[in-house]
């Protein structure tokens, strides 16, 4: 592992502190970095109207995007889950509008095991704006 890897877990697992998940108690840390080498990080917030809640992955695309960035180099997840947490398919999209299909997203749990997938394996046939061409 790298130490730019290193570093970019280390902010997943300790946004992931910071969530506000009284309602499922199911806390998730999401980190992201830039082709410019800057780690941007994010943690669900829950609301009591349950769906006005927001997912780690958006809270961290928000924080980049916010400081001037648009591009995510790789991102990692983590939640205290039995199984690396899979993104829900609203972040799937959400991170498709800032990553290469190739860019590496590692989902893990707290306990350190993690999974790597590919973006265009996170959200095959993925709608881009080139579906959009001849509107
Ligand atoms: N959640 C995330 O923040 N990211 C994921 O990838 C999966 C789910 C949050 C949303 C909600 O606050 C809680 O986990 C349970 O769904």
């Amino acid at each position: 592992m790298t130490q730019a890897d290193t570093d970019l877990r280390d902010a997943a697992r300790a946004v992931r502190e910071n969530a506000y998940a009284p309602y499922s108690r199911f806390k998730v840390g999401a980190a992201l970095r830039t082709p410019s080498g800057r780690v941007f990080s994010g943690c669900n917030v829950e609301n009591v109207a349950y769906p006005e809640g927001t997912c780690a992955e958006a809270g961290a695309i928000a924080a980049m995007v916010a400081a001037g960035e648009t591009r995510i180099a790789a991102a990692y997840v983590v939640a205290d889950s039995s199984a690396p947490v899979p993104p829900c398919g609203g972040c799937r999209q959400k991170i498709a509008e800032f990553a290469d299909p190739d860019v590496v997203v590692t989902l893990a749990t707290t306990a350190g095991t993690e999974t790597s997938l590919r973006v265009a394996e996170l959200l095959p046939g993925a709608f881009g704006a080139g579906h959009m061409e001849g509107a």
